[in-house]
């Protein structure tokens, strides 16, 4: 299905100069999240005005908070008594909204959050979330979509995730503070927004140590999750609007410096960037980058959980390598369903031949303009990256994906000089 909204793009001019980056949306989703735990007025600022962020205050102010935005700040004054639930019409419009029942388990020790239901990246399933809040203690039903989870006591545990997944780390850690004793998180995700998430909570007066690293020890404080002040706090830059913003100066053959970022955040796939044959400077807030004169070369790629290469920059690194010499071999091993995008890609004459988990890229001389569609935000942010190369003016449906995740998308590539609108 296709939206109204579409973006057109015409392509060919070298992108040129400087793009501040936004606040992450996959931290500001968690922080907001997270807030759930301190009663009172907590403050997050660098907070993205993107759908995503706008769907989780109705999450949150359906649970009886009051959210109030202010430029780029955002005030969330949570309640003593938060109504545990979390309806259907607004986790169907953001899987992210799961991530409430960490929370609300803790200060409530019990909640009710429609299952989020499908998405465009694959199966996504839920059962590490569950798996892991179950060997805590919680009990869990469905009735009529919804889960219901009931959780009085819940016990700290050493919890062994199967896999390092971001959801079930971030779930498992706001749950744990409002267990008795230690939670052990083996395993777990290790990305910069898992950090910012436990920087925040320390702030809140959470004992809690090893964010960054596999191993994550958080003291609970019981039932209830008593005695959390509320916190200050401001977002991580988004590194994958930056890498996105990185692209798509490389592919247009550009001069593109992203402020407001942290390098270290990107450091493998900017070593890749620099493997295909991108100039890449960087500083202590700023990434520069430029192509050198010898051109793009293929290089394989392979996403894993951070800090290896992030599959939320994979489709726009492949719309790089379509126009790049030689073949690439791209091997996607986060999500089951990620290489939609590629099809579209082709519609604009890219060459790419995709085998379940795996893409062959052969690199072409252009790729050409052409109706396309957004499967997804970062399928999305692949077609605008081929968009800006392209010859022509390519029309792209399923704006309101991009919305999702890219705040000012046309404004902050137009200050780069794209020919780039919006239509209704
Ligand atoms: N998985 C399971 N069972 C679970 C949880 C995850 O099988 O219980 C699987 C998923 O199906 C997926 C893999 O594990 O195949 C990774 O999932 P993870 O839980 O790490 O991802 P997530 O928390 O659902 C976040 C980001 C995604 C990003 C991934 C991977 C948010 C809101 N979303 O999703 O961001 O791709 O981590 O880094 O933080 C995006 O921004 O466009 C986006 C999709």
């Amino acid at each position: 299905m296709t939206s109204e909204t579409h973006l057109e793009i015409r392509g060919g001019t070298a992108l040129e100069g400087e793009v501040p980056a936004s606040g992450a949306k996959n931290s500001a989703l968690k922080l907001l999240a997270a807030s759930l735990l301190a009663p009172g007025g907590n403050i997050l600022a660098n907070v993205p005005d993107v759908a995503d962020v706008n769907v989780m205050f109705e999450v949150l102010e359906s649970i009886g908070a009051d959210v109030t935005r202010t430029g780029d700040s955002v005030m969330i004054d949570v309640p003593t008594v938060p109504e545990p639930v979390a309806a259907y019409e607004l986790t169907s419009r953001m899987r992210a909204s799961i991530q409430v029942l960490g929370p609300l388990l803790a200060r409530c020790g019990r909640a009710r959050v429609a299952m989020p239901g499908g998405c465009n990246l694959g199966s996504r399933k839920l059962d590490m979330h569950l798996a892991a809040l179950e060997e805590m203690g919680a009990e869990f039903s469905t009735d009529h979509g919804d889960l219901v989870a009931v959780a009085p006591r819940l016990r700290g545990r050493r919890i062994v995730l199967e896999f390092p997944s971001m959801g079930a780390t971030e779930n498992v850690i706001l749950a744990a503070v409002g267990a008795s004793g230690v939670t052990e998180i083996e395993n777990a995700a290790r990305e910069p927004e898992i950090q910012d998430l436990c920087e925040y909570l320390a702030k809140m007066g959470v004992e809690i140590e090893g964010a960054g690293g596999p191993t994550i020890r958080i003291q609970g404080r019981g039932p209830g999750a008593t005695g959390l002040a509320p916190a200050t706090h401001t977002t991580i830059g988004d590194r994958i609007e930056v890498g996105t913003y990185l692209v798509a100066g490389a592919v247009t053959d550009g001069d593109v410096t992203v402020r407001a970022c942290e390098p270290g955040h990107l450091e493998l796939f900017l070593n890749k960037l620099e493997q295909i044959g991108v100039e890449v400077d960087t500083g202590d807030t700023w990434i520069r980058v430029r192509r050198t004169p010898s051109g793009l070369r293929a290089a394989d790629i392979v996403t894993l959980p951070y800090p290896g290469f992030p599959t939320d920059l994979m489709p726009q690194t492949v719309a790089l390598l379509s126009l790049a010499d030689g073949s690439s071999v791209v091997t996607e091993n986060v999500f089951d369903a990620r290489f939609q995008f590629v099809f579209e890609l082709n519609r604009m004459g890219a060459l790419i031949r995709t085998e379940g988990r795996h893409s062959v890229v052969t690199g072409v001389e252009k790729l050409q303009s052409a109706p396309v569609v957004a499967h997804d935000i970062r399928a999305g942010a692949a077609v605008v990256c081929a968009g800006l190369a392209a010859h022509g003016t390519t029309r792209i449906a399923n704006l309101n994906l991009l919305d999702r995740g890219y705040e000012n998308l046309t404004a902050k590539l137009g200050a780069l000089g794209a020919e780039i609108t919006r239509t209704t």
